[in-house]
């Protein structure tokens, strides 16, 4: 076990595991963690630093686990303690760290304290506000004497009183807890959240739900400036943890210089930076975002994060519109300063599911606002057997998907899966990537040109027909085929050593 390093985060590629979706070990049809136990030989071919655990504390899995019942415990469905305990040991015996997702901002409905009418530990009010759900609908849910308990997302995840000292502690202790069990890490869930503006004010008029306004308007429930407290209270827990313990926010905030005051020596280590996720492909608009990034993570003073999905957005693959893009999106990515946040089973180049049957669908969000994040959500395909290694799973694998499956793309040279490792592989030896610094080369409008120093160019043709690279140098690695002349076709990216310089390995 090699894992050392405090700083590891600044520059790890992290794979995010859906643990009900990723790899089912007993056969109920739901993944486990000895399920990733049995990936974990998987994960470190593929390359991955670190993995990054969505919920899988005990819950009712209204909303797929975001809503916890017990901080400190597996929900038999996913496995035991024990199975975590095993699972962490031998993660970092492959030099794979572990993070694991935590939730302050609610729990689940079922949650002890909610069940035994704690209601000084949420936010019960005699009058609701305007304040809606994310999910859609009112915020607000009336219980039987009248009363109204305030929820941001659905009505089975109450939000907790962050006034109250005892939640404060609590979390203190919930984080102690798994960081004595050996985690690497946090991602804080709606990390803006938490604290609401006193009083509990109206949001006022607007033009459409509130949902839109997220990210782009101060609302009196998000980003608050009390959270910030929390977040000193957390920190001198984490560091006093060896081996570099970090903190990722999901955080939606107005601006970046909003964002910049979650991170810090006495704060948060890094936020998830959506906006490359959120660009179209066409390199105007990937240059703009990565400006825009780069100029952030200066402001926060540590490096950024890239991410092209995740469990709440539909894959890249579908929102880019081809495989082809999507492999060259990948390939700029990780290609890029920072860090890198994979989703699992985009190794595999797979698709949003489009055509789920309603009644299969799970999200509440579709069920609130008609928007399903199911599509994301479909098992993952290990085999190419009937169920491609999945029986009975809680959503249907569609029966194509065994042309995608992990067996099948092991040994094709020319499979997603065989980029993804080629491009880990590279960035861990390569000197150029990683962390440091780029610098943009001239290109036509359509070519996005980056050259990381020493010595390594990106190109990525966005553009309607073949372009020549540009620069001299060796290919190292091209997201598709190139033309005889060397030229890069459209919907392609290249890493080219250019010629003089100093490859990595
Ligand atoms: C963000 C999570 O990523 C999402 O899946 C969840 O529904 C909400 N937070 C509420 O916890």
């Amino acid at each position: 076990m090699l894992l050392g390093n405090d700083d590891w985060w600044r520059d790890a590629v992290v794979y995010q595991v859906y643990p009900r979706s990723f790899a089912d070990a007993n056969g109920d049809g739901t993944g486990d963690l000895q399920g990733v136990r049995g990936r974990l030989d998987y994960l470190a071919r593929l390359g991955v630093d670190a993995i990054w655990l969505s919920p899988f504390y005990t819950s009712p899995l209204a909303d797929g686990g975001y809503d916890v019942a017990d901080y400190r415990d597996v929900d038999p469905r996913f496995g035991t303690l024990a199975d975590f305990d095993a699972l962490v040991a031998e993660a970092h015996g492959k030099d794979i760290r572990v993070i694991v997702d935590l939730v302050p901002n609610h729990s689940s409905d079922q949650h002890p304290w909610f069940q035994a009418g704690l209601r000084d530990r949420y936010i019960f009010r005699d009058e609701p506000n305007d304040w809606e759900s994310i999910f859609g609908g009112p915020a607000w849910t009336r219980v039987e004497d009248g009363q109204w308990y305030l929820h941001l997302f659905a009505p089975e995840q109450p939000d907790l009183n962050w006034d109250h000292p005892e939640v404060r502690a609590e979390f203190r202790d919930i984080l102690r807890f798994w960081l004595e069990r050996g985690v690497d890490g946090f991602r804080v869930d709606v990390a803006h959240g938490m604290v609401k503006a006193a009083g509990l004010p109206d949001v006022g008029a607007k033009d459409g739900p509130q949902a839109e306004m997220l990210g782009d308007e101060q609302v009196p429930y998000f980003d608050q400036d009390g959270v910030h407290d929390i977040y000193r209270e957390w920190r001198p827990i984490l560091d006093s943890y060896p081996g570099g313990r970090m903190a990722v926010a999901e955080a939606w905030v107005s601006s970046p210089e909003r964002l910049a005051r979650y991170i810090g020596p006495d704060e948060l280590h890094q936020a998830f930076n959506f906006e490359f996720m959120m660009a179209d492909f066409h390199a105007k608009s990937f240059r703009t975002v990565i400006e825009k990034s780069l100029a952030e993570a200066e402001l926060v003073g540590a490096p950024t994060t890239w991410v092209l999905s995740n469990h709440d957005k539909p894959r890249h693959v579908t929102r880019h519109g081809s495989l082809a893009r999507a492999r060259a999106a990948t390939l700029l990515m990780l290609a890029l300063p920072g860090s890198a946040y994979l989703y699992n089973g985009e190794e595999l180049g797979l698709p949003e599911v489009l055509d789920l049957p309603d009644e299969l669908r799970q999200d509440p969000a579709f069920l609130r606002r008609g928007e399903s994040r199911d599509g994301c959500r479909v098992p993952i395909p290990w085999t190419s057997g009937p169920g491609c290694g999945w029986r009975d799973p809680w959503l249907p694998i569609p029966p194509e998907w065994t042309a995608l499956s992990a067996e099948v793309q092991e040994d094709d040279p020319g499979s997603t899966l065989n980029l993804y490792r080629a491009a880990l592989r590279l960035r861990r030896r390569h000197p150029a990537l990683g962390g440091g610094t780029l610098s943009w080369l001239d290109s036509p409008e359509d070519v996005l040109a980056v050259e990381r120093h020493p010595g390594l160019v990106v190109v990525l043709n966005t553009g309607e027909g073949p372009v020549p690279p540009g620069v001299a140098g060796e290919v190292l690695l091209s997201s598709g085929p190139l033309a005889a002349d060397g030229s890069i076709p459209p919907d392609t990216a290249v890493w080219i050593q250019r010629s003089g310089s100093v490859a990595g390995d």
